[in-house]
């Protein structure tokens, strides 16, 4: 071992070269740190790579998934389906807009939203819902065309946290690519410091064309298109403002970070698989962790990489590894604790922890171990010597 509580290893830090720094510097010497032209490269290059119709860039990934479901049209009293093993923020939007949240468990396996259990929501309901929100979970990708099959009958919009998803795939398109079905989508992703790409803090949206133009609206106090041009040369102090929007623009700071961290991250990607395969390797033949998905996950970002502890077979509790883990010097995270043990949400919607059986049993098992580029190979060594030895298996 080569890590120790003097020495610990993060749970996750953000690679930044000089090329990052620099990009930012010559922002800072431009004179122009707002949104300007970097954004403008941002949004267009973002969303080129994908394949997607347009893009949005925006402070985080929180603002991008409530201006996707004001695109979608949603509001108040309207039913929005998403899954409680999710960051409190997919929900909060969702809150923000006065709709109704409609939690649907996670499947057993990949503990993404369960079609199955969407389907029969969906027929509980009172009202067809106006958008379904599916988490790609840790970067593996959802099943989305079982989820557009259900939405498409319904007329909601498919609004898909791909907060973890940069860089997967489903079916071999890009997550936040158009699917092709007659769904109204929308893909928002989070460019925060651990996410596989950053700007230290941002979001992107992507999707519909006539849906991100209407999240733009709302994107910069609703002030006519280009307003951010007003104090540039070739600006104009007139603009009109035509809804009460938000102040969520991105600034060219974060835009410069982003553009480089973008040239990357397919090498980033990499590093994130090569570390899942060595974790699937070292793991497999402990009965006592279940990997979530393996690293041959058709896709998968491997943004986290997340594992189960089986009780049956495990002498430690989730708790107790990463007790173990943390007297070791590893960096451990849990995602996520369940909306609906959240107080706000019990208090809300009266919700108890046995609600959503397939979360609250994930829930008490499942711990995230340190996967991020930075990671030497001796890292690596480190969290699986520690892991291995936590459950008793060395
Ligand atoms: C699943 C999920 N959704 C949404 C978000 C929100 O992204 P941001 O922190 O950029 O607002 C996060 C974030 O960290 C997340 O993990």
């Amino acid at each position: 071992m080569t890590r120790s509580s003097d020495n610990p290893l993060r749970f996750a830090a953000p690679w930044i070269d000089e090329e990052e720094v620099e990009a930012v510097v010559e922002v800072l010497r431009s004179g122009w740190l707002t949104t300007g032209p970097r954004t403008v490269e941002f949004e267009r290059r973002f969303g080129e790579e994908l394949g997607a119709p347009a893009a949005l860039a925006l402070s985080s990934g929180t603002a991008a998934l409530h201006l996707a479901l004001i695109g979608a049209g949603v509001g108040a009293d309207d039913v929005v389906i998403t899954t409680p093993l999710t960051f409190c923020s997919t929900v909060h939007v969702i809150e923000h807009l006065r709709a109704r949240p409609v939690l649907v468990d996670v499947d057993p396996d990949s503990l993404n939203l369960s079609p199955a259990a969407l389907a029969a929501a969906i027929d509980r309901l009172d009202r067809p819902p106006a958008a379904i929100v599916p988490v790609h979970l840790a970067g593996r990708p959802v099943d989305l065309a079982g989820i557009h099959a259900l939405a498409e009958p319904t007329g909601a919009a498919v609004i898909e946290d791909a907060a973890h998803a940069h860089g997967a795939t489903v079916d071999g398109r890009p997550v936040g690519a158009p699917s092709g079905s007659g769904v109204r989508q929308g893909a928002c992703f989070s460019f925060y410091v651990t996410k596989n790409i950053t700007t230290g803090e941002g979001g992107m949206l992507t999707g519909d064309e006539d849906l991100v133009e209407e999240a733009r609206r709302w994107s910069l106090h609703g002030m006519s298109r280009d307003a951010w041009k007003r104090y540039g040369a070739d600006g104009s102090w007139r603009y009109d403002v035509t809804v009460p929007g938000f102040k969520y623009n991105m600034s060219d700071m974060q835009a410069a970070l982003g553009l480089v961290q973008l040239g990357r991250a397919g090498q980033l990607l990499e590093r994130r698989r090569r570390i899942a395969e060595a974790y699937d390797a070292a793991f497999a033949d402990l009965p006592h962790l279940r990997p979530v998905s393996r690293a041959d996950a058709a896709g998968h970002a491997w943004h986290l990489y997340l594992v189960l502890v089986d009780p049956e077979h495990s002498p430690v509790s989730r708790d107790e590894l990463i007790a173990a883990l943390t007297r070791d010097g590893i960096g451990t995270s849990v995602h996520f604790i369940p909306i609906h043990e959240l107080e706000y949400y019990r208090r809300r919607y009266g919700f108890v922890p046995g609600d959503f059986p397939v979360t609250a049993t994930a829930f008490e098992r499942i711990v995230s171990l340190p996967i991020y580029p930075r990671m030497s190979d001796d890292d690596v060594a480190d969290v699986i010597e520690a892991v291995t030895r936590a459950v008793g298996a060395s």
